[in-house]
């Protein structure tokens, strides 16, 4: 292969790459989001949200429940130690989806 073969060869595979983004972002939903963004609260609230010791468990509360708890940290109208920054950190649609994955998980007996 000539350079100008290789370059042309490089352009095509660029080419496609820039056809292919469309559809990649209208790829569907990935179906495991919700309970990975839900695992980034396990560290404290425990795996699928069956806290151990004095820390609340998430597991089996209704979504509208917490998204109402977590929009009160949000708007610091429930004061928190630390809850007040993690739930600045997702936008409105993953926590309905966090919200809803740990709606669906049964509460520890
Ligand atoms: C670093 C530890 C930590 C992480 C990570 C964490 N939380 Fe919390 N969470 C707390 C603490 C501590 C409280 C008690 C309020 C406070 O002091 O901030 C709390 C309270 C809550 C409450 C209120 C529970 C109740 O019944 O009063 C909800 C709901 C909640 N967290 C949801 C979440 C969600 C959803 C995530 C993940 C996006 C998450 N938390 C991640 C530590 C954490």
């Amino acid at each position: 292969m000539t350079p100008t073969h290789r370059l042309a060869g490089l352009a095509a595979i660029a080419a496609s790459a820039l056809l292919a983004a469309p559809a990649f972002a209208q790829a569907p939903q990935d179906p495991n989001l919700a309970r990975n963004l839900a695992a980034t609260c396990a560290n404290c609230h425990g795996t699928n949200g069956q806290a151990r010791g004095d820390i609340k468990p998430l597991a089996g509360v209704s979504a509208d429940k917490m998204l109402a708890m977590l929009a009160d940290y949000r708007s610091g109208a429930q004061p928190a130690t630390i809850m007040h920054q993690i739930v600045k950190g997702y936008t409105e649609p993953q926590l309905q989806l966090i919200a809803s994955f740990f709606a669906a998980q049964k509460p520890k007996q």
